[in-house]
């Protein structure tokens, strides 16, 4: 059976999921999205996704999209289709109507989500670590707001792949690391866990906000502060944080060692933290 798309509450086979070629989305990337994990059949932190949702429609004002209705067609296209571990991809978009760039009065957004099988592509380095580039961070001024613009992502993540790495940390001008191409991350410097204060340079990780929780509740020290380029030879333990990654240990950034080059002790006591999260997230019914 294949993966199931739902377009405004119709199912179809994600393979004939067809969308207008006057769909903003499409013709200027006006739309927002999110990536849920579901364990089990489960959807992973929805609460939390669907509240970053509502952030993101409100700051592009796209109005009316009924979030419960939304949820109860993500519940139904989940059983609906054969997978147990799967990712939830949702996308809003302000609809279809004649190219201008101004809002176009009178369309009805998109409402699209697909599920997906999930094969997870990092279970070793989770456990040896991975490797990730640095590269500029050329993206918006916006990226609290999880648009589908994602160029400067793109670009970035391609040439990490290119480099053979799993991620692109992004850099200013000033050396300041803001986040990864589609991660966020943490690191480790004097003993204190890092992770860079939420603003509009980066995206508010759910990941990330779940991480800083177990962090708190095991007591460890905590605090949001930029790490630049310059601290990375002072970092002792990085790793990044998402939905699909979940807690990536990372041990070399641009050819370059990360403490000794494994995986670290605080990192190993978040990654266990995390998956018993999921763990009894997964036995509660
Ligand atoms: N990416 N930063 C960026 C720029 C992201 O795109 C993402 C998520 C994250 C991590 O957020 P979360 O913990 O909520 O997944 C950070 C999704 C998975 C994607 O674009 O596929």
């Amino acid at each position: 059976m294949d993966a199931l798309a739902n377009i405004n509450g119709e199912m179809v086979p994600l393979a004939q999921a067809k969308i207008s070629a006057l769909d903003r989305g499409f013709l200027f990337g006006d739309a927002v999205y999110e990536v849920l994990r579901v364990y089990e059949g489960k959807p992973w932190l929805m609460a939390e996704h669907f509240l970053r949702l509502m952030h993101s429609l409100g700051e592009i004002r796209i109005r009316g999209i009924d979030l419960e209705r939304l949820k109860e067609r993500m519940f139904a296209t989940i059983a609906a289709g054969p997978f147990r571990e799967a990712t939830v991809y949702i996308q809003i978009t302000r609809g279809a109507a004649p190219r201008k760039h101004a809002f176009p009065a009178g369309a009805t957004p998109l409402e699209f989500l697909s599920v997906q099988e999930f094969v997870d592509p990092y279970a070793a380095q989770r456990k040896t670590g991975a490797k990730v580039i640095t590269q500029p961070d050329i993206r918006w001024d916006r990226c609290d707001i999880k648009s589908t613009n994602l160029l400067g992502n793109v670009l970035a993540m391609q040439a990490a792949v290119e480099a053979g790495c799993v991620e692109a940390l992004l850099v200013l001008p000033d050396g300041t690391l803001t986040e990864g191409t589609h991660t966020s991350f943490f690191g480790v410097m004097d003993g204190a866990l890092l992770t860079t204060p939420q603003s509009n340079a980066i995206l508010p990780g759910i990941t990330r906000g779940l991480i800083a929780r177990l962090a708190n509740r095991a007591r460890l020290p905590l605090r949001e502060q930029s790490l630049t380029q310059r601290d990375l030879p002072r970092v002792s333990e990085l790793f990044l944080t998402g939905t699909t990654s979940e807690v990536l240990p990372i041990v070399t950034v641009d050819g370059k060692h990360i403490g000794d080059g494994k995986p670290g002790p605080l990192t190993r006591r978040l990654q266990e933290a995390y998956a018993e999260e999921i763990r009894e997230f997964v036995r509660k019914d």
